[in-house]
C-alpha cells in the first residue's frame, strides 16, 4: 500500500512505506514474467518527461511501465515547445490536458517536479530534481542492499565522494535514517555540504577512518556538469585520496558490498577493476533492482489512484 498521489522524495514517505514498496518489488524481482491480467497499466499512458539526459533512469521507466502494460510516451524535448520559451506551469497544464495515467519526470531544478505535481491530475513520479532527491534510485538501492546483506537494518554505510551534487546521496540518507541505519560522508570539505551533520549523519573527511568496519560502500560520481568552480586541484589527487580501490576498501568489513549509480568515471571516483569484481560490486545487480522498483512504485501509485476514483 502507498497511500499517495506521487512519489516526490524519500523525505516524505514513513518507514512502512518504504518497507512495502521494497516488498512489492521484491515480487517483481523474483517473478520476472506477470501476467496480462496483472498488468495495473494495461490501456493506460504513462509519459516520460526527462529534461536532463539520462541512460538508465529512462530506460528503466520505460521499460518498467511497458512491462505492465502501458503505452509509453517519451516527450520529445529537444525539440516541445519548452525550447520556444513555455513555462513550466503551462507544460504541465498542457500535459494535464492530454490526460495521462501517470508522469515520469527529471528536471534540472530541485522542486519542479513538485511544482508540475501540484497542476496536474495524475500520479507524478520524480526521476531526479537537481540536486534534492532521486527516490526511485534510493529505492533500488534499498533492494539490491536486502538482496546481498541479507538485511535493511543494523547497517553500517559510508557514502563517498561529491555529496553536495547529488540527489542520491540526499535520498539515501533520508532512507537510511528512516531505518535507523548509521551513515558516514566522505569527502573532501569542498565537496560536503555544511551544516548536513543536522541530518543525523557523521561526516569524515578521510577513507581510512570513514570506511572502518561499514557493510555497504556508495560510490558517487563527481558531479562536474553541477560545479561551477574548482572543487580539487586534480583527478589524480581526487582519485588517490578519495578513489575507492583494493587498498582502501580493506578499511571495509571484509564482505562489505560497493555500489554506485552509475554512469561511473572509472579511475576517478572507483578503480575500474574492483568496479568489475563481481565478489564485492552490485552495480549491475542495481540496475536490475530498478527496474523492479520502478515496477512496484508505478504499481503501488496506479492502485491507489484506482481506489481513490
Ligand atoms: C544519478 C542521477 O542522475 O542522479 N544517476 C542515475 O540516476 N542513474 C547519479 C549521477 O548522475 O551521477
Amino acid at each position: 500500500m502507498l497511500n499517495k498521489k506521487d512519489l516526490l522524495s524519500i523525505e516524505d514517505l514513513s518507514k512502512k512505506e518504504i518497507i512495502s514498496i521494497i516488498k512489492n518489488a521484491d515480487n517483481f524481482y523474483k517473478n520476472k514474467k506477470i501476467s496480462i491480467k496483472e498488468r495495473v497499466l494495461n490501456n493506460r499512458t504513462q509519459i516520460n518527461l526527462f529534461f536532463e539526459n539520462s541512460t538508465r533512469t529512462q530506460v528503466s521507466f520505460e521499460i518498467a511501465g511497458t512491462l505492465l502494460g502501458a503505452s509509453v510516451v517519451n516527450f520529445p524535448l529537444s525539440n516541445s515547445s519548452q525550447s520556444k520559451g513555455e513555462t513550466l506551469i503551462d507544460l504541465a497544464a498542457t500535459l494535464n490536458s492530454m490526460n495521462p495515467d501517470i508522469l515520469v519526470i527529471r528536471h534540472p531544478n530541485s522542486g519542479s517536479v513538485q511544482l508540475i505535481s501540484e497542476k496536474v491530475t495524475c500520479p507524478v513520479v520524480n526521476a531526479g530534481d537537481g540536486n534534492h532527491e532521486h527516490p526511485t534510485q534510493a529505492l533500488l538501492d534499498l533492494l539490491t542492499i536486502q538482496k546481498r546483506v541479507g538485511r535493511t537494518d543494523n547497517l553500517k554505510i559510508a557514502i563517498c565522494g561529491d555529496i553536495s551534487h547529488s540527489r542520491v546521496a540526499r535520498s539515501n540518507i533520508f532512507c537510511h535514517k528512516k531505518l535507523g541505519n548509521k551513515i558516514t560522508l566522505i569527502g573532501p570539505k569542498t565537496l560536503i555540504p555544511r551544516n548536513i551533520d543536522k541530518l543525523g549523519v557523521d561526516i569524515s573527511y578521510n577513507m581510512a577512518d570513514g570506511l572502518r568496519d561499514v557493510d555497504v560502500v556508495m560510490v558517487l560520481r563527481l558531479q562536474k556538469e553541477r560545479m561551477d568552480g574548482g572543487y580539487f586541484s586534480s583527478e589524480r589527487e581526487y582519485f588517490h585520496l578519495y578513489g575507492l580501490d583494493d587498498r582502501k576498501m580493506k578499511y571495509a568489513k571484509p564482505k562489505a558490498i560497493i555500489m554506485h549509480p552509475g554512469p561511473m568515471n572509472r579511475g576517478i571516483e572507483i578503480d575500474g577493476n574492483l568496479a568489475d569484481n563481481l565478489d564485492k560490486s552490485v552495480i549491475t545487480m542495481q540496475v536490475e533492482a530498478g527496474l523492479a522498483v520502478r515496477m512496484s512504485v508505478l504499481e503501488l501509485l496506479l492502485k491507489n489512484k484506482n481506489e481513490n476514483v
